[in-house]
């Protein structure tokens, strides 16, 4: 049975830093890696006292400020990925949205990886078996898909790939247990379950919005007191990263060949100026 002890997370922005804190609560030794310090301190920020960091957690009274330190002392953070994978149990990647950005990646931790460790992605769309092909161990890849924020949301999609093993998919899924999540287990499909349905309706809403027919403000309104939805689906797509919904949205175009997921021009259009959402300060909405 695999054990997990030490856990190396690849890319500490929005999704690995708040990763890295779900494990370190959890008591496990993180070590994060991303390609500057500067993108490492903001990462660290961000677990310190991001919306859903340890600060708030501790003025929520969730956790004591004891536990907050200890949380944050067990993440270690490197620029150089040999240090992040070398002792690892599990090596959980959230890079960029781009297969070949990740299967390079996925080729070099295979080379410098402990021969035990489980690698693990976070990708939202991309095939888990065409990242697995590229390593000595594809039964021992998997997807381990997190939802935004982790700290909160309960999900976890375990994703299994043409050659995961059953080993592989029922060790991540008590992980994902142990960090107090649910998971739920589904085959190698674009977009899994979650994004699959629900990019749908964020799409129909940039279309409405494209297509002037109603504010922001009146279609994240109808959404939420229409249907009940804790957030609007624009309030949604900015809280998600608009460059990471249109990567989604390209990939599930191309891979199912449905118009419905047709990124639309408005999306694009947004990216282009670096409107990128919440973490830019201005998306659909404008920031404080
Ligand atoms: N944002 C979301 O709501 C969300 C939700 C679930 C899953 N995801 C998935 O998580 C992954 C990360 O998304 P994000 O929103 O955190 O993106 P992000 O842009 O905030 O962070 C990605 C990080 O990866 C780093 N990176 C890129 N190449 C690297 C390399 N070779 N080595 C080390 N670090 C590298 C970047 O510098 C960046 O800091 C993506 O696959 C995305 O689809 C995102």
């Amino acid at each position: 049975m695999v054990e997990f002890k030490r856990i190396a997370v690849i890319g500490f922005g929005v999704m690995g830093s708040s990763i890295s804190q779900v494990f370190a609560q959890a008591g496990f030794e993180v070590y994060a890696v991303d390609i500057s310090e500067e993108i490492l301190r903001r990462g660290l920020e961000n677990i310190w006292s991001g919306s859903f960091g340890l600060k708030k957690a501790v003025e929520r009274g969730r956790i004591t400020e004891e536990q907050a330190r200890e949380a944050l002392a067990r993440i270690k953070t490197t620029v150089v990925l040999a240090e992040a994978v070398r002792e690892a149990d599990l090596v959980v990647e959230a890079a960029f949205e781009d297969l070949e950005v990740k299967r390079r990646l996925f080729k070099e931790v295979d080379s410098l990886a402990p021969l035990h460790a489980i690698i693990a992605s976070n990708t939202s769309t991309l095939s888990i078996t065409a990242l697995a092909a590229v390593t000595r161990r594809p039964e021992k890849v998997v997807g381990m898909h997190f939802f935004n924020p982790p700290q909160v949301l309960k999900l976890v999609e375990v994703v299994r790939g043409m050659l995961t093993s059953d080993e592989t998919v029922s060790a991540v899924k008590s992980l994902a247990e142990r960090l107090g999540k649910v998971p739920i287990v589904c085959r190698d499909s674009p977009g899994f379950i979650a994004n699959r349905i629900g990019i749908l309706p964020i799409l129909e809403a940039l279309r409405l919005l494209d297509q002037g027919v109603a504010s922001a403000n009146d279609i994240d309104t109808a959404m939420k007191l229409g249907y009940n939805w804790p957030m609007g689906p624009l309030e949604l797509a900015d809280f998600i990263g608009l460059d990471v919904l249109l990567g989604i949205a390209e990939v599930l175009y191309r891979e199912t060949g449905s118009p419905a997921y047709h990124p639309p021009p408005v999306l694009r259009r947004l990216v282009a100026a670096g409107y990128l959402g919440r973490k830019t300060g201005r998306g659909i909405y404008t920031y404080k």
